[in-house]
């Protein structure tokens, strides 16, 4: 089982478990994610994983031939997991609904495919499928008359199929598993015994009644009832919690129960939420609308709660951020809780909410079920919240609201209040509410309730989880809807009653689930091209197959070989100190343990100066390796961790963010600076100057698979196989190399596939396979070392936070004649790739725009922050989102639209950039042109600003955003690949080459080039590895030219051979390339050739600001539109296009997916994706529950992409273009469509226009920047001053 976060927060680690419902006796599958699933949990019940559904070797199920004939795996860590969340699916509706096919993913987390092709291929199993029908007009967009004279071309040439839906085999659902009958048996006759499972710390007690479920929870006060498991398993997981004896209920039916009575519902807290919304949608469809408000609210919520896939139970006594504790409780729910001493009922009040002890559970006592009543006429009950994003996340804020008025008035008789998330406990509003009784529901009343919930419901300025003063907005602005809610309803209750203007009413309205379609077009190939030649056809994944049975092997699969042993890294938690002493002893006692890696036992080199490899006497961050501790298995390695003491003495300054940074004069590296024209001079002589902020967040990579590594070391010559999850093996192989002081020759790197990379996979594999390493050469065994998402996220670091300033000055017409840009980007403790990623930063920075008077600087910020790395797109993601926020300003200033100031600025002919290198343009101007007149933009530009002249609460923005993308690296030796092509005997291909699977798919292309050379079928050709004996001394896959420079040296090793086998082919023209292959063996002709690329020339002289540095330039444009809720800051995604330039893409479909998932990855980066550190510099965010990254839910509704062809790039294989970085920068069009909806609501608000742009934009910043009277009331309203104990924020920001 493959565990990508641990927490029930990714579904990576998905398998169905069906059981047989004691009462109805059906047998219900659930999708569960295995993390959380305690074995001793599952007695009784079937558990299907990926290989039992279907396999390559039998017979592969159609769930799994659909996902990857349609492109809906990439590197595939994620595919097992939402391959069982969509055969659980249809186990239990084998024709789901879209809708229930979006629910079905909800908790499955993707970082390379940006969900679409995943959807696209659980659409073909669904009742109704719209495909690319936009809207339900039942038109295809391709038909629509605007697209006929596009410059995509001829219609007859353009392809709407990424696959062929008529060649998947039917599901058929006879053919599933049946359920085991010898667990049918033991349902029919189920055991009543106790049931005691002993584990080395844990006891694991099943009663089998609930008689002695009492008995044993008085015996055992203190032992936790484990139900889900959705709270204590990551708490014992990763918090360390013990808990000696777990008492397991799963067998008690009583919990099970679920009554219905005249004034009520009774639920058992064994229920899953998924019984619960059943249970609760049944009673909604029974019963008459004034009884079921608490019902509706209930349901409400639990459609956006945690995933399908965790088995949570209905009631959660987590405290804290529990969704459904404040509807319960103004819903006047009470919990029936049993002991052996009896039966009690206790009212779900704020007394029980508060936990005084009093009203709370008794240790011995277990809570039976509980009483939800029904609501009445003249009552209303609403649930509100607020996440960082829609679906599967934690609310900021959550809402439960009950208002009781008099019959026939609108007097408040009886009114409940409570919050989740702005206090320790559910917090109840109960003294406001008292004073709101006898109140008319009006204005008046409105205004008083807000002050009052502000006072009463007050958050200090500390509070956990931060905030606070979005929070306060929230607990206000959820009132108002809920104000606004009862005047509907009050108004068809009576008549005549006032109500607010229409314009004022769409702060009603949530955003519902809408389940994405779109349309992805590409250039179809040639019709005289051979059918034969894979060449710019979509060909699927070469592993998609095995991804999706899960027989494709990543590092970790590697079985456990002989003498093994784990290990794992101890860090640092001071942010900068001096060790002072390490105590070991007590760690080394552990059963299990064999050893401490230390500095002391690295025999060459400890990583250089600057940058060790383990720490010696001084950190310089939190999560800096100090050393490791190998154990026999990986829990002991990690018991020792936490029995380590080491004392630390604080050392000064200590400099988290770029301002202090700036402040102390702390850089890691000198200025980069490019200058063009006078600017200085154009600023005297604009209209116009403004200046600005831009703040763009750093980025996690959250690749799904975490760092890994397993050394071998073998018997002979200090000789050692490295198996490591890498972008870059050769630098594995040196660093190695250099710490063990060995020469390069002895050690072999191999790289399978990698669990995804986007950068972060180039420096830091290094460093763990050195250090596993030197543990292989100390201990003599095999290393292990597998880092789980608390560690990869908290030492590795990510993406460089920006900081940039921009003075420009322009004309009034919003020709911009002057622009100067400084740029500070947090670089972390050590250099790592900042220089680099500052210079890349520089010179993208000028994007598609043609500015005579520029000046761009950058420095790189050194703090004591992890270390930041290279990502996807190498800076200019951030940079450029300075320069596309100074094209809005000055738009702004001009009373421009943004759109016309693009394109006024934008380059038009062959011209030369800022650093003097040569371009021409014209694919950047067809992209631009396309992406307009492919999104209809003039026309929804207009439809938008009709929409938001209706609307006060919802206001809608459309942005467009052109892209002008160097690829390659700035240095000539980086430009060059090699491949080994070899062919045997029988006429099987073997292709090795320098790059490495990441799921970019470029082991498919390689074969798809040596196909086409050698002329024979894609099914003779085969790649095993990557490996450093193979092909030596690679570059690192990455900056987008990995399929360029690896194709260029397939087609040249395949060139050779061919040329070899000219003679024979010649003499026997008829014969087969096996026939051929025979003769060339016979003939003494080698079979086996190298290929080599001597690519392109780069070169930057920074102190001339000139140079040739890239190869090429991808140009494209993507538009998108989006709403946005100015009440609580939340928003939608209505639709996005994408035109880009993929010249003559080898593989559209794994182009188009490249796309995707960058955008997807980009817009996650502008919107959700935060990063955020204790004042100490402790990483909070460090899994899926704390940092966000896309949803499926996220997904633009609309999502259309279309490849701009036939231009030619003569550098490149086939003319191809390297798409892999480019698209992350075109997410930022939902970020400035999120401006843009800002922006309207500041307008009609009457508050500035010029705002400072903040990356992401979060619902926090989106609520906040949508100032209005409620974000007065808090300004006005104080927080409660800080005590003295507490006189710093609860987090910072890079
Ligand atoms: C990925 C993820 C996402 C989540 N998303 C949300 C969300 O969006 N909203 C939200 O509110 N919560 C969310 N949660 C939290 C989770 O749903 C709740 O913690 C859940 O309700 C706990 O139920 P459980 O059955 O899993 O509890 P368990 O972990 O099994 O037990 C929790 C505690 O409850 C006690 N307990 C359980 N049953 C009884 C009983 N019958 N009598 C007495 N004590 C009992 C146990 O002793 C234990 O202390 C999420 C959790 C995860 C892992
Ligand atoms: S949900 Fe189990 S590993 Fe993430
Ligand atoms: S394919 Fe989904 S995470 Fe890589």
């Amino acid at each position: 089982m493959r565990y990508a976060c641990g927490r029930g927060g990714c579904g990576a680690c998905t398998v169905m478990v069906s059981k047989r419902d004691p009462t109805s006796q059906e047998i219900r599958h659930f999708s569960v994610t295995t993390c959380l699933v305690p074995i001793c949990s599952l007695y009784g019940a079937a558990v299907t994983t990926v290989e039992g559904v279907g396999s390559m070797k039998t017979r592969l199920h159609p769930v799994q031939e659909r996902i990857a004939k349609s492109h809906g795996t990439q590197c595939g860590f994620c595919t097992p997991g939402m391959v069982m969340s969509m055969y659980t699916l249809l186990r239990n509706h084998p024709q789901p609904s879209e809708e229930q096919l979006l629910e079905a993913l909800g908790g499955n987390l993707c970082r390379c495919t940006g969900y679409r092709p995943i959807l696209a291929s659980g659409k073909t199993f669904c009742l109704e499928s719209n495909g690319c029908q936009q809207k339900g007009t039942g038109k295809c967009c391709l038909d629509l008359g605007e697209n006929d004279s596009s410059s995509l071309g001829r219609k007859s040439d353009i392809c709407t199929e990424l696959f062929v839906k008529e060649e998947f085999q039917p599901l058929d659902p006879t053919q599933e598993l049946i359920f085991p009958p010898e667990l049918l048996r033991m349902t029919e006759n189920p055991e009543k015994r106790t049931l005691t499972f002993h584990g080395e710390r844990v006891t694991w007690i099943s009663p089998g009644t609930f008689k002695d479920l009492l008995e044993l929870k008085a015996k055992h006060p203190e032992a936790p009832l484990i139900l889900g498991n959705t709270s204590l398993g990551p708490a014992m997981r990763s918090k360390g919690c013990l808990h000696p004896i777990l008492l397991s209920p799963a067998r008690i039916s009583e919990l099970n129960v679920v009554s219905k009575t005249n004034d009520g519902l009774t639920i058992g807290a064994g229920c899953s939420l998924a019984q619960v919304k059943d249970i609760l949608a049944e009673r909604v469809s029974e019963l008459p609308e004034e009884k079921t408000q608490t019902y509706r609210a209930l349901l409400k919520h639990l459609k956006s709660l945690a995933s399908q896939d965790l088995m949570t139970k209905a009631i959660t006594l987590s405290p804290y951020y529990s969704d459904l504790n404040p509807i319960l409780a103004v819903g006047n729910a009470t919990l029936n809780l049993t002991s052996e001493e009896g039966t009690r009922r206790i009212p779900l009040s704020e007394h029980f909410l508060a936990g005084l002890a009093s009203a709370d559970l008794k240790p011995e006592e277990i809570l039976e079920s509980v009483y939800i009543p029904h609501s009445q006429k003249w009552e209303f009950v609403s649930a509100f919240r607020q996440a960082q994003c829609q679906q599967n996340a934690l609310p900021d804020v959550n809402a439960g609201m009950r208002v009781l008025f008099k019959e026939g008035t609108d007097i408040i008789e009886d009114l409940s209040i409570t919050y989740g998330g702005v206090g320790a406990a559910t917090v109840s509003a109960h003294k406001s509410c008292q004073q709101l009784l006898g109140r008319q529901w009006d204005e008046l009343m409105l205004d008083e309730a807000c002050r009052r919930l502000l006072d009463e419901v007050s958050l200090p300025g500390w509070a956990p989880g931060g905030r606070v003063e979005f929070k306060r907005t929230l607990v206000v602005s959820f009132f108002f809807k809920f104000y606004l809610q009862v005047l509907q309803e009050l108004k068809k209750l009576i008549k005549p009653f006032p109500v607010p203007v229409n314009r004022f009413l769409s702060a009603l309205e949530d955003f519902p689930g809408t389940v994405p379609q779109g349309v992805q077009r590409y250039q179809s190939v040639d019709s005289h091209q051979p059918l034969q030649d894979p060449v710019g056809r979509p060909v699927m994944h070469l592993s998609g197959l095995k991804h999706a049975t899960g027989e494709a092997e990543f590092c970790d699969d590697i079985p456990m070989v002989d003498k093994e042993l784990c290990m794992a890294l101890v860090t640092s938690t001071r942010a900068y100190a001096k060790i002072i002493s390490i105590d070991l002893s007590e760690a080394l006692e552990i059963p299990g343990v064999v050893d401490v890696i230390t500095a002391k036992d690295i025999p060459g080199t400890n990583g250089t100066e600057d940058d060790k490899l383990l720490a010696v006497d001084e950190v310089l961050c939190v999560g800096q390796i100090i050393f490791a501790v190998v154990a026999e298995t990986d829990v002991q390695a990690k018991r020792a961790i936490e029995k380590i003491k080491i004392t630390y003495e604080e050392l000064e300054p200590i400099i988290f963010t770029i301002k202090d940074a700036i402040k102390h004069n702390s850089f890691l590296c000198p200025e980069k600076k490019l200058e063009q024209g006078n600017i200085e001079e154009a600023f005297e002589k604009v209209d116009q100057i403004v200046e600005g902020e831009v703040h763009v967040g750093g980025q996690e990579h959250f690749y799904m698979e975490t760092q890994r590594v397993l050394v071998i070391p073998k018997t002979e010559d200090k000789e050692l196989d490295i198996y490591v999850s890498t972008q870059d093996p050769a630098h594995v192989q040196k660093t190695v190399s250099s710490t063990l002081n060995i020469p390069i020759n002895r050690i072999t790197c191999h790289v399978k596939r990698v669990g995804g990379g986007f950068g972060g996979k180039i420096g830091r594999p290094a460093v763990f396979g050195a250090i596993a390493a030197v543990g292989a050469l100390k201990t003599g065994h095999p290393i292990r070392l597998v880092l789980d998402r608390e560690d990869d996220m908290l030492i590795t670091g990510g993406r460089h936070p920006l900081f940039g300033k921009y003075k420009v000055g322009f004309m009034n017409n919003g020709r911009i004649k002057a622009l100067d840009i400084e740029c500070f980007i947090n670089g972390g403790c050590t250099l790592d790739d900042s220089e680099l990623v500052t210079e890349f930063l520089i010179l993208k920075l000028e994007n598609a725009y043609k500015i005579r008077n520029l000046r761009f600087r950058g420095r790189a910020c050194l703090t004591n922050l992890p270390s930041n790395t290279a990502f996807r797109g190498f800076g200019f993601p951030q940079g450029t989102l300075v320069t596309e926020s100074c094209i809005t300003a000055v738009a702004a200033k001009c009373g421009l639209p943004p759109e016309k100031v693009r394109e006024k600025n934008m380059y038009r002919t062959v011209d030369k950039t800022i650093y003097k290198q040569a371009f021409n343009p014209e694919s950047l101007i067809r992209c631009w042109n396309e992406c307009l007149d492919a999104s209809s933009f003039h026309n929804r530009r207009k439809q938008v600003e009709e929409f938001n002249k209706k609307n006060y609460w919802k206001k809608r923005g459309i942005a467009v955003i052109p892209m002008k993308f160097s690829v390659g690296f700035a240095a000539t030796s980086y430009h060059q690949a090699a491949a080994l092509v070899h062919i045997y005997t029988d006429g099987s291909v073997l292709v090795t080459h320098g790059g490495n699977e990441l799921g970019q798919g470029i082991h498919t292309k390689m074969l798809q080039v040596a196909s086409r050379e050698l002329k024979i079928p894609m099914s003779h050709l085969h790649i095993c590895e990557t490996s450093t004996a193979m092909v030596p001394n690679t570059i690192a896959t990455a900056a987008s030219v990995g399929a360029d420079i690896n194709g260029k040296a397939v087609q040249n090793a395949c060139q050779i051979l061919l040329k070899r086998l000219e003679p024979i082919i010649k003499k026997n023209p008829e014969g087969t390339w096996e026939e051929w292959i025979e003769a060339a063996f016979e003939q003494r002709i080698s079979l086996s050739a190298t290929g080599y690329f001597r690519g392109y020339k780069a070169f930057m002289d920074w102190e001339k600001g000139e140079g040739d540095p890239f190869p090429y330039y991808v140009y494209g444009a993507a538009c998108s539109e989006v709403e946005i809720d100015c009440l609580t800051g939340a928003h939608k995604k209505i639709r996005t296009d994408i035109v880009m330039d993929a010249c003559c893409s080898l593989n559209p479909a794994i182009d188009i997916g490249q796309i995707e998932g960058a955008f997807i990855q980009g817009m996650g980066l502008y919107t959700t994706e935060e990063l955020k550190y204790s004042p100490e510099g402790v990483l909070y965010s460090r899994g899926p529950d704390e940092y966000k990254i896309p949803t499926i839910s996220d997904v633009p509704e609309e999502f259309n992409v279309s490849l701009l062809p036939s231009s030619q790039t003569p550098l490149t294989i086939y003319s191809s273009k390297g798409l892999g970085e480019s698209g992350m920068f075109l997410g930022s069009s939902v970020f400035f469509a999120i401006t843009d909806a800002v922006a309207a609501a500041r307008k009609e608000r009457d508050i500035a226009e010029d705002f400072t742009v903040k990356s992401p934009a979060t619902p926090e910043w989106v609520r906040m920047a949508c100032a209005d009277r409620f974000t007065e009331m808090v300004y006005i309203c104080p927080l409660p001053l800080e005590p003295p104990s507490h006189p710093t924020p609860w987090a910072i920001f890079k």
